[in-house]
């Protein structure tokens, strides 16, 4: 059973992740310092696959407790690695926190790679890489733009750290560009746990319907749009962590011919930001209280993505749209009201 270190397993896309790899054949074990997320997530996580997840509680900016899990897992198969922080908002306030965290941590883990000779290394990358792109779709190809944010920054250093590192290593590297993850594991027993107010648009509408928020905002409707308001290329969460266990795959087959690679992880359907609030109405049947607000610094205007590369190399295959999205979402917020003892701060363990 070959054996994946998942870092940042307790948050969203890295809990999500494990499930799929589990279902997949793989053993996996986790590194996550539980500074943006509820450890609680790796019960879930055991109640969906039947198999528990050790999960080291380690800060990976340091090093000789970053290396003391490889000594003690001497036979790491590959790495995918989601820990980073990710609030383009919170970037754009504290700048140097998100250099640290994001590179500090890349380059302790690229460090024990080498030191440990391992074969396969998965990177979290964004589609924030592509800063303001002049031409939608974007492929893997298009020109990068300067980042609009300190968090896409630390993405676009992060992706030529990897490239030079794969160049100079035996190490084979993935370098997968996300959209923007949404939703919750069909279970409704995982899901996102934004801590503080969110800053991503589908927990904030879920929460704003719930009452949690007593209203929305909309960042800006003067945009160059249809509607005015950005449009973005929503993903399920299911559907990105499928990929992964596809790229480890593609990584363990590659056998010397492949350095490093870039795959877009979007669905290449791009919806307004009012259009998913219809979505979300539609599905729920709540009418959202939002207002319109001024544009938010940071925000690309329009993207979305080309996936033929995934689709075609990875062999992958999206299997939700943006109204299931929506639905497992408000399925999810929902629980995590009804189950406000368990769920609720401080950060709990799911029984
Ligand atoms: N969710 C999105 O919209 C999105 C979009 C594009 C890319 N990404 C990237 O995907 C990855 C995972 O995102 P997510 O949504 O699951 O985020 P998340 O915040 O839910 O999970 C990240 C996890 O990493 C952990 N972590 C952070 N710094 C750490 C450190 N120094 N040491 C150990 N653990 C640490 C946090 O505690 C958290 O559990 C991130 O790299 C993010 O930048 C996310």
């Amino acid at each position: 059973m070959p054996k994946i270190l998942v870092t940042g397993g307790c948050g969203y896309i890295g809990a999500h992740t494990i499930v799929d790899l589990v279902e997949n054949g793989y053993e996996v074990i986790s590194v996550d310092n539980n500074s943006r997320s509820h450890p609680g997530i790796l019960a879930g996580v055991e109640r969906i696959t039947g198999k528990k997840v050790k999960n080291y509680k380690v800060d990976l900016c340091n090093f000789d407790d970053t290396f003391a899990i490889f000594q003690e897992n001497a036979d790491i198969d590959g790495i995918i690695h989601f820990a980073a922080y990710k609030a383009v908002g919170e970037s754009v306030d504290k700048p140097l926190i998100y250099f640290e965290n994001n590179l500090g941590s890349l380059i302790n883990l690229l460090k024990c790679v080498q030191e440990f000779s391992i074969p396969n290394f998965v990177f979290s990358s964004s589609c924030t890489v592509y800063g303001n792109p002049d031409v939608i779709p974007v492929t893997e190809t298009t020109v990068t733009k300067p980042a609009e944010s300190p968090y896409g920054a630390t993405k676009q250093m992060g992706e030529e750290i990897i490239r030079d590192f794969a160049r100079s290593s035996g190490t084979k590297a993935i370098l997968l560009r996300y959209f923007n993850p949404v939703g919750a594991h069909s279970s409704n027993v995982i899901g996102e746990m934004p801590i503080g107010r969110p800053q991503n648009l589908v927990p904030a509408i879920t929460q704003t319907a719930i009452g949690k928020i007593p209203k929305m905002v909309v960042y800006g409707d003067d945009y160059d749009t249809r509607d005015g308001s950005c449009i973005r290329d929503f993903i399920h969460v299911s559907d990105i962590a499928h990929a992964h266990t596809l790229a480890i795959q593609y990584v363990e087959k590659a056998e010397g011919k492949l350095n490093h690679s870039v795959f877009n992880l979007g669905t290449g359907n791009g919806v307004t930001v009012l259009e998913a609030i219809k979505s979300f109405e539609k599905v729920s049947g709540v009418k959202l209280n939002y207002e319109i607000g001024p544009r938010r610094q940071g925000d690309v205007i329009a993207i979305y993505a080309n996936n033929d590369l995934a689709v075609n190399e990875l062999g992958w295959k999206t299997k939700y749209g943006l109204d299931e999205m929506m639905a497992t979402a408000w399925e999810w917020e929902k629980r995590l009201k009804a189950d406000a003892a368990i769920f609720g701060a401080p950060p709990p363990e799911l029984n």
